[in-house]
């Protein structure tokens, strides 16, 4: 296919060292004037760690068309800010393919294309959240249908960037280190659906409340497909902080209690509002009679009031005071 390859065996691309017994490219000090990478079609792992290349255009590591060999590629570190359509082009057997902490803002839809033997991508600590929100775009590829192992650690996630498991054959989705605060209901809908996928989620706040219903039972009931549900942990509310998800009680989370609660307080309100409205309607119509017992209150008073004063005039009369004297 290649008409270079007979002459090209034996040459090692720029700034890499070569170690043809291994079938190992090491490019420590790769650069982006080092892209598109001149790969020898020997190499089945390509070592480019720690580098420093801010973006993967199409074919990247298909400078000359050529179908490589490469089955495991290792890119993490490099400050890769942008994933182009097409980047992986000619690595039909690649296996692993090694993300991790990069600075990704952009992943094109078509960024995985052509990648039919993928097992293994690894995106930890690596997705900015515009690059989260292209994911499930670029993981819906048609090219990933062998797709075994996610790993998604430590992005900041507050949603699973999978629009469908269909079209992958996952069995492990690594979303630990994130931020989710629960499990959407579609998407424990989805897992129920694929048994044989394991996901792993220690070191996420989850919001231990009804929103967690869902979720709560899925966990409950399908413990083998989250081996590191011990390690579950609530965030949220206070009083519930650091308290294990499975060692929550089912009413913790029972969504219909928390309705219930709050439709008895609004039909408590309601009864007060009746009993203040009846009191109010009550003194309305008795307004003559109250008038009457005001006046009648104020009469008596009067009199006490005279009788005390006529009291007093006579105890302070002088000529009754000499007449004692
Ligand atoms: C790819 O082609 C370039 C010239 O276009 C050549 O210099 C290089 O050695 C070739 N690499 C391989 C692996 O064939
Ligand atoms: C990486 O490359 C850019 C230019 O492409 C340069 O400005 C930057 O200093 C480099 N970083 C490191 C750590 O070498
Ligand atoms: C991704 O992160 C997880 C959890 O920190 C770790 O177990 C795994 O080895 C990481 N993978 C890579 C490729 O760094
Ligand atoms: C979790 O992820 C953050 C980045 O979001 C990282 O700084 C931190 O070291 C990670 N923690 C663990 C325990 O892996
Ligand atoms: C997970 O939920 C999000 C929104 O909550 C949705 O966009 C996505 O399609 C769901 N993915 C799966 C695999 O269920
Ligand atoms: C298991 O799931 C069913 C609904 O599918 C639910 O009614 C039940 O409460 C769950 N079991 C536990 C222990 O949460």
């Amino acid at each position: 296919i290649c008409p270079f390859v007979l002459c090209c065996v034996h040459h090692c691309p720029r700034s890499c060292t070569c170690a043809e017994d291994s079938a190992t490219v090491s490019c420590p000090e790769w650069r982006d004037g080092d892209v598109p990478v001149d790969v020898p079609v020997w190499a089945s792992t390509l070592d480019a760690r720690g580098g420093n290349v801010s973006a993967l255009p199409a074919g990247a590591f298909c400078s000359n068309g050529t179908e490589l060999e490469l089955v495991s590629l290792l890119l993490s570190r490099n400050g890769i800010r942008a994933i182009g359509a097409h980047a992986f082009l000619g690595l039909p057997r690649l296996e692993l393919l090694d993300l991790s902490y990069n600075r990704l803002r952009s992943v094109s839809a078509d960024a995985f294309h052509g990648l039919r033997e993928l097992r293994y991508l690894y995106l930890n600590g690596t997705l900015g959240a515009s690059a989260a929100a292209e994911l499930p775009g670029a993981l819906a590829s048609d090219s990933l249908r062998n797709l075994l192992r996610l790993e998604l650690s430590g992005n900041r996630l507050k949603t699973i960037p999978l629009a469908s498991f269909e079209t992958l054959n996952l069995h492990a989705l690594v979303l630990t280190n994130n931020s989710l605060e629960t499990v959407a209901g579609e998407n424990v809908t989805s897992l129920g659906e694929f048994r044989s996928l394991r996901v792993y989620l220690a070191l996420n706040p989850f919001r231990c409340a009804c929103e967690l219903q869902a979720f709560y039972h899925w966990l409950k009931n399908s413990s083998q497909q989250c081996p590191d549900m011990h390690r579950l942990l609530c965030a949220q509310p206070d009083e519930r902080r650091g308290q294990q998800v499975e060692k929550l009680r089912r009413e913790d989370v029972e969504c219909a209690s928390a309705e219930l609660e709050a439709v008895s307080y609004v039909f408590l309100g309601i009864v007060l509002a009746l009993i203040g409205v009846v009191f109010l309607m009550v003194l309305y119509l008795n307004r003559g009679g109250i008038k009457r017992w005001l006046n009648n209150i104020r009469e008596a008073c009067r009199d006490q009031m005279e009788v005390y004063h006529y009291r007093y005039e006579q105890d302070s009369d002088p000529r009754l005071a000499n007449v004692a004297v």
